[in-house]
């Protein structure tokens, strides 16, 4: 399965976010936004506002950890989003709102957090995107990746889901391939790319997990 790369700008210098985004757009496949409101989760990040300022030719999927994420999604939309992730912990009407993302006009995703199995998604794998499974508990950047959370993309795929599972948290070279091997193929990575001496380096090392 062909790897996608999709560095998470939380761990980008924000100072000069436009030259980060420009050093990494060459060797990347699509561009990550996590956008956090102190509720879902316990920090803040940044929201529809900050994206406007992002130049970009990549692709960006804009990872709701809110409640409430419908109420933004015109918003993201406008911005530039081109696919909208919610928590299925967020929705009580899933089906509802991956639909809605559609409406829109761009493409939708849904996320699960640790804790979460994803037999909460069994209804709804015929019209989602992209699967996004939490690999650290949602919130912040540079914590330990959960191997503990593998047998959920196998899961998936034994459902015969072929959509994009992507994984979050944690990941590096190592833990990259522990996921390709489970059936992911979007590495989503923050402080590994970021801090990284060589960005180019450290994407095709996920490229090539
Ligand atoms: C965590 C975010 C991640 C985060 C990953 O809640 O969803 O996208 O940026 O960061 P690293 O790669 O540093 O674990
Ligand atoms: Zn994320």
């Amino acid at each position: 399965m062909n790897i996608q790369v999709a560095p998470s700008i939380l761990s980008a210098d924000f100072g000069r976010l436009n030259e980060e985004i420009k050093e990494v757009e060459p060797y990347s496949d699509r561009l990550h936004y996590d956008v956090m409101d102190g509720h879902f989760v316990p920090n803040i990040s940044f929201g529809a506002p900050v994206m406007k300022w992002i130049k970009t030719k990549l692709p960006i999927d804009v990872h709701l950890m809110i409640e409430h994420p419908w109420d933004f999604f015109e918003d993201f939309v406008k911005a530039g989003a081109d696919t909208l992730i919610v928590h299925a912990e967020a929705c009580k009407d899933l089906k509802g709102v991956l639909g809605t993302i559609r409406d829109l006009g761009v493409k939708n995703g849904v996320s699960v957090r640790p804790k979460t199995g994803v037999e909460v998604l069994e209804g709804v794998l015929e019209m989602v995107d992209q699967i996004l499974i939490m690999t650290v508990e949602p919130g912040f950047g540079g914590q330990k990746f959960m191997k503990d959370m593998m047998p959920k993309i196998r899961q998936l795929r034994d459902l015969g889901y072929d959509g994009d599972i992507s994984v979050d948290g944690g990941i590096d070279d190592k833990t990259a391939r522990i996921c390709r091997e489970a059936g992911a193929n979007i590495m989503i990575a923050g402080t590994y790319i970021f801090e990284s001496d060589d960005r180019s380096v450290a994407i095709a090392n996920l490229k090539n997990c």
